[in-house]
């Protein structure tokens, strides 16, 4: 029996209890072998890379932050769960060959951040955590709030119309008919609570006065396979087919997550 946790009184689920759950059923999977693939091939094109200090926020179990600071970037990762920021810490120290000091670490949520590390910063990071959160609309602000004129958000979400075809797909025909397909962000399930639409993106930056640069679809087409690829040479031609199509339309606008490059304007004298 696993402990069955809360979401906080904004409506966000830490992801402490589901570190066992979030590493094995993602990141120690195909999936989350491909979804780190997909990231270390499109974020050199889609974001300027200088060596800029990052922000990364909801880190997670710190892959993100060990691929920014292994390229020269100084990075401060945030997470809100103890445990998953514990894992993170450890992780790094043990299997990562990093330079000393190259991760600061900050247990705290992203409506917090700005107390502690309010920058502004020319890079950050927000990939996978708004659709955990339960206003995702009004963390858009706080992310622009972080952001320094000119600099880059690098934003990843859940995408809303995926999982309505991905509920189709397996059979969950009413499901998808009556759109509801938030899950419900307690026990052990891993469907997002606030799952996104690429509409919703688009107006929210708007909203907050950033500017979307680029877009792109993670894992277009690997989660429809009837056969899932698992030889090497099928791997490898499934990664092909989701580097060819991960920005071209219509293909991108279906992929399990949409990664987006946002930026925020220099101030005009
Ligand atoms: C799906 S994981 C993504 C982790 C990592 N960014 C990645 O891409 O692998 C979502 C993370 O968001 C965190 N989270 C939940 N509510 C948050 C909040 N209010 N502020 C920042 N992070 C939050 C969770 O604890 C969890 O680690």
């Amino acid at each position: 029996m696993h402990p069955r946790y809360e979401l906080t009184q904004a409506g966000d689920r830490y992801f402490d209890g589901l570190v066992d759950k979030f590493s094995r059923s993602l990141y120690q999977a195909p999936r989350g072998e491909l979804r780190l693939a997909m990231l270390d091939y499109l974020l050199p094109q889609m974001l300027n890379l200088q060596q800029q200090t990052v922000l990364d926020i909801g880190g997670g179990l710190g892959q993100q932050a060990a691929w920014f600071a292994k390229r020269g970037h100084r990075v401060t990762m945030t997470e809100p769960s103890g445990e998953m920021l514990d894992h993170a810490k450890n992780w790094h120290r043990v299997a990562n060959e990093l330079p000393d000091n190259a991760i600061d670490y900050l247990q705290a949520p992203l409506q917090t951040v700005g107390q502690f590390a309010p920058g502004p910063w020319p890079l950050i990071a927000c990939h996978a955590v708004l659709e955990w959160l339960g206003e995702p609309r009004l963390a858009m602000q706080s992310l622009a709030d972080l952001l320094a004129p000119g600099g880059q958000l690098s934003l990843m979400v859940f995408n809303r119309d995926a999982l309505r075809l991905s509920n189709a797909i397996k059979g969950n025909l009413q499901k998808a008919l009556s759109d509801q397909l938030e899950g419900q962000g307690r026990g052990q399930r891993l469907t997002p609570i606030s799952p996104i639409a690429h509409d919703q993106v688009v107006q929210w930056s708007e909203e907050n006065g950033l500017v979307v640069e680029s877009v792109a679809g993670i894992r277009v087409f690997q989660d429809y396979l009837r056969q899932p690829a698992v030889a090497p040479h099928e791997r490898d031609t499934l990664l092909a087919l989701e580097k060819r199509y991960c920005r071209q339309d219509p293909h991108w606008r279906l992929g399990r997550y949409l990664l987006y490059t946002l930026s925020k304007p220099e101030t005009r004298e």
